[in-house]
């Protein structure tokens, strides 16, 4: 059935009212008076103007929304994927012992709470670009180095350290490593650039710069969708992930090794440089059996919907196997639920190389308790075997351990420098 524009408009607006009354938008507009919602018949003139004074509310409220600082567990992990996100990468001056470590943790600390609640870090200048939180959230993480250089070695968690070389691996120094790490993330990319700065003003007291990467996801706002966000080559990506407090529970908050580093976990970046031209060559079915999902919804090739479960099994009239020996799923899956984790990538672009292709790829960010058991399996196999490789390098890698949330009055990394 096809619609004419009008059509399409109304059905619109019916999805969306369906959604502002979910979320108690609906009666504050009924209040005001706007025709259009509180008789039946939708006029086209009460249409628009209940369009753009919903958008406006909605948007107000995208703007206005928070992600609570403290708690358990540091934010930014569990929280669904923002719109844009910034990882920023630190070395500790020498000058930096544990004291001062203690002190920019809970000036991080301070800084990362004002700013979740869409108020200013004590020395903001420009104050007002700090009232739009817009779910950000700011997460901390400690590299090797910190514990290194701190004398805290022993305190390490187990199985954390940095990741062993790989044949794919064309690692760059302006990528990789880092003693601290700052993600920031927001679905309004000013909210991000400005908490980065505050934040980074901060770090730069007791820390160098490294690097910075930056990137971006699907926007989150508009009509509410179920399908997975996309990557730069166009696929549904983030399917397989964890999504309940359980399946966090066994892949994401660490339980053992050292009592500081409890409801906390690690992270490994990876910046992936994509190929473009490379992959434009390519045909859907190509491209598919690269990967062993369909472009269109994500489906398994043995399937018709994004999470129906991939039968790894499954033979064509040849007998080959629909999803391929070499494809990226097939190697990810490693059949073993001590080797999963959670996937939280940002899309990055960065301009164009000098070949006229976009300098882009993916921000991979992987958090799981343990790299050594969890991470280290999957991304060996994929060294060995993915065809997905042909396509993607990897230009920069690092690693952190990230501790738990802290309580009000605390600081993040308080069980590991108090
Ligand atoms: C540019 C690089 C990469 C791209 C474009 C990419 C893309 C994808 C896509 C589209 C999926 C299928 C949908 C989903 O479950 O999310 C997927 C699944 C997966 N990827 Fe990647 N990926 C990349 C790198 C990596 C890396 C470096 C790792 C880990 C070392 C990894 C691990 C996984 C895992 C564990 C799955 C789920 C497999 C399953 O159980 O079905 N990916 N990836």
């Amino acid at each position: 059935m096809t619609h004419t524009p009008a059509e399409a408009q109304a059905e619109t607006e019916v999805t969306r009212r369906g959604f502002l009354a979910s979320a108690g938008v609906v009666s504050s507009y009924v209040a005001a008076g706007v025709a259009g919602f509180a008789g039946g018949a939708v006029t086209a003139s009460a249409v628009s103007a209940s369009s753009l004074c919903t958008q406006s509310q909605l948007r107000a409220q995208e703007q206005a929304a928070t992600i609570p600082f403290f708690g358990d567990y540091q934010a930014g992990i569990m929280t669904p994927l923002q719109a844009y996100g910034t990882y920023m990468a630190f070395n500790l001056k020498s000058s930096t012992g544990i004291d001062q470590a203690r002190s920019m943790m809970q000036l991080l600390t301070d800084d990362a709470a004002r700013l979740a609640v869409g108020k200013p870090t004590l020395p903001d200048g420009d104050p007002y670009l700090a009232t739009e939180p817009a779910r950000l959230t700011s997460t901390f993480g400690f590299g090797p180095g910190f514990f290194s250089k701190l004398g805290l070695a022993g305190k390490m968690p187990v199985g954390f350290g940095e990741l062993p070389a790989f044949s794919i691996d064309k690692l760059q120094p302006e990528y990789s490593g880092g003693d601290l790490v700052i993600h920031v993330g927001a679905d309004n990319p000013l909210t991000v650039a400005h908490a980065a700065r505050q934040l980074t003003r901060t770090a730069n007291t007791f820390a160098t710069p490294l690097w910075s990467q930056t990137g971006f996801n699907r926007p989150q706002y508009g009509e509410p969708t179920d399908q997975t966000g996309r990557n730069l080559f166009g696929q549904v990506d983030g399917t397989v992930n964890p999504r309940s407090a359980q399946e966090f529970d066994a892949q994401v908050w660490a339980s053992s090794g050292p009592r500081w580093f409890h409801d906390g976990t690690c992270l490994v970046i990876r910046r992936i440089q994509m190929d473009f031209a490379g992959w434009d060559k390519l045909d859907d079915t190509k491209k598919e059996a690269s990967m062993g999902r369909r472009l269109s919804n994500g489906a398994p090739l043995t399937g018709t919907s994004e999470f129906d479960k991939p039968d790894l099994e499954a033979k064509n009239a040849h007998g080959l196997s629909v999803i391929p020996a070499f494809a990226h799923v097939r190697r990810a899956n490693t059949g073993k639920d001590t080797e999963k984790f959670l996937r939280r990538p940002l899309n990055y672009e960065d301009g164009l190389l000098p070949s006229g292709e976009p300098n882009a790829g993916l921000i991979f960010a992987a958090y799981m308790a343990d790299i050594q058991k969890q991470f280290v399996p999957v991304q060996q196999r994929l060294a060995d075997l993915d065809l997905l490789n042909t396509w993607i390098t990897p230009i920069g890698s690092a690693v952190f351990a990230l501790p738990p949330g802290a309580r009000r009055g605390g600081y993040i990394g308080e069980g590991l420098l108090g």
